[in-house]
């Protein structure tokens, strides 16, 4: 086997551009005598899921509304996509911003069709136009439209209406999702359900995602980044939830994630966290002679073709290429099906137990190619955890007896 790795992939394709910063922002209630929200920086990347973690009163709600200017803050800077918030129109800046809270927060009196298309029919979209986004959005969230865009409300179950509150805050296509407790409500099923929903729609959308929640486990599923909020909202610790595992800023954070780390590692750790290995690359109108070449000067006997799209086709073997000249065409043996960078660790080593190839190629958003896992990468990620893991346990139990 060889060393050769990878940086951990970071899918290309997302909007940057779309992020927000929190700069030195306070909210202090009138007759409050602490802030709610008490002097917090925090830059939040576009096109990325930041989870806000933390236990009831700490400030998250107050945070979100103070992004989407429900609530004006005290002191401090907001900017949204590049753009001061406070210097926007508050409606502007909402339309640009979807919003999700815990019970959906449907209108009873309205079809499902009528609340989806609200903020589509303010900004005087025609009506075909609007019914045909509706219909999109239902398929989207996985509510087929014919059965659902005439319903009303009550007629619909818990987790339903929150698929038409995802919907809805989706209407216009905003870069810039918040969402407060949205699956709060939920019984455990329904509730991973929509968190998987969830994770497939980003995978599509890439939006800007700002995700509220005091549960450990749905931040650490979630989330690319966890903000672990003290009171005030101060920020304990923000990290990816592989290094708030490993690495606990402080007691706060340890006390909070709680014990179960190599199962949670397991469970949460995503395949895209880890070091893949880099193969040889090809495309089908590459020339043999060539291909031949860049096999022998890597450390695999194979390389693997990919389309246009930079989706993965076929492993080449240099015995495929034997005699071959001119471009490989259609030569080599088909991939497994590939593995998804959003999948945890534990679904990794599922597929990998299960299928028949020791060589697995891991794509991102729309099926494009990242790197190759093998049972070995897994194992050895796993082993790295640990040590480390181990090591940062040794070091702070020293640090306490001292
Ligand atoms: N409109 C308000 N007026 C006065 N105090 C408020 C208001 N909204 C929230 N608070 C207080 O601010 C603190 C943070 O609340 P909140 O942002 O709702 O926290 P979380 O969402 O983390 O539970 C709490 O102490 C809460 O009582
Ligand atoms: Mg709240």
């Amino acid at each position: 086997m060889s060393d050769t790795v990878t940086e951990p992939a970071v899918p290309a394709d997302r909007d940057d551009s779309a992020g927000i910063e929190l700069i030195g922002v306070s909210k202090r209630f009138p007759g409050q005598d602490t802030p709610a929200v008490d002097d917090v920086t925090l830059s939040i990347p576009g096109g990325r899921i930041v989870v806000l973690l933390g236990p009831s009163g700490s400030g998250k709600t107050t945070t979100m509304r103070l992004i989407n200017r429900l609530i004006e803050p005290t002191a401090g800077k907001i900017t949204v996509a590049g753009r001061d918030a406070l210097g926007l129109d508050p409606g502007e800046l909402r339309r640009r911003i979807g919003y999700v809270i815990q019970d959906a927060g449907l209108f009873p009196h309205m079809t499902v069709a009528t609340n989806i298309g609200l903020v589509p029919q303010m900004l005087k979209w025609d009506k075909k136009r609007i019914a045909a986004r509706v219909d999109e959005l239902l398929e989207l969230v996985d509510l087929p439209p014919a059965a659902f865009r005439d319903r009303y409300p009550r007629e619909l179950s818990g987790g339903q209406q929150q698929r038409v509150g995802v919907a809805r805050a989706l209407a216009a296509d905003p870069p810039v999702m918040l969402m407060d407790e949205p699956f709060g409500a939920l019984d455990p099923i329904t509730r991973e359900l929509l968190q998987d929903s969830l994770l497939r729609l980003q995978e599509e959308l890439g939006k800007t995602i700002v995700f509220v929640t005091h549960d450990i486990d749905e931040a650490l599923k979630i989330g690319d980044r966890i903000a672990i909020l003290d009171k005030g909202s101060r920020v304990a610790q923000y990290g990816t939830p592989q290094e708030i595992l490993l690495n606990p800023a402080d007691e706060y954070v340890a006390r909070f994630i709680g014990g179960g780390q190599a199962m949670r590692l397991l469970k949460f750790g995503r395949v895209g966290d880890v070091a893949l290995r880099a193969v040889p690359e090809a495309g089908p109108g590459d020339d043999a002679a060539h291909v031949r070449e860049r096999i022998a000067n890597g450390d695999t006997s194979f390389a693997i073709v990919l389309d246009a799209g930079r989706r993965p086709l076929r492993w080449i073997t240099l015995d495929d290429l034997a005699g071959a000249s001119g471009p490989i065409g259609e030569r080599g043996s088909g991939t497994a099906p590939p593995i998804r960078a959003r999948d945890t660790l534990q679904q990794a080593l599922e597929s990998l137990i299960q299928i028949d190839h020791e060589w697995v190629p891991v794509v991102g958003p729309r099926g494009v190619y990242q790197g190759t896992v093998t049972l070995g990468t897994l194992q050895q990620a796993l082993r790295d955890m640990r040590a480390r893991a181990a090591g940062e346990t040794v070091a702070h139990e020293a640090g306490e007896a001292r």
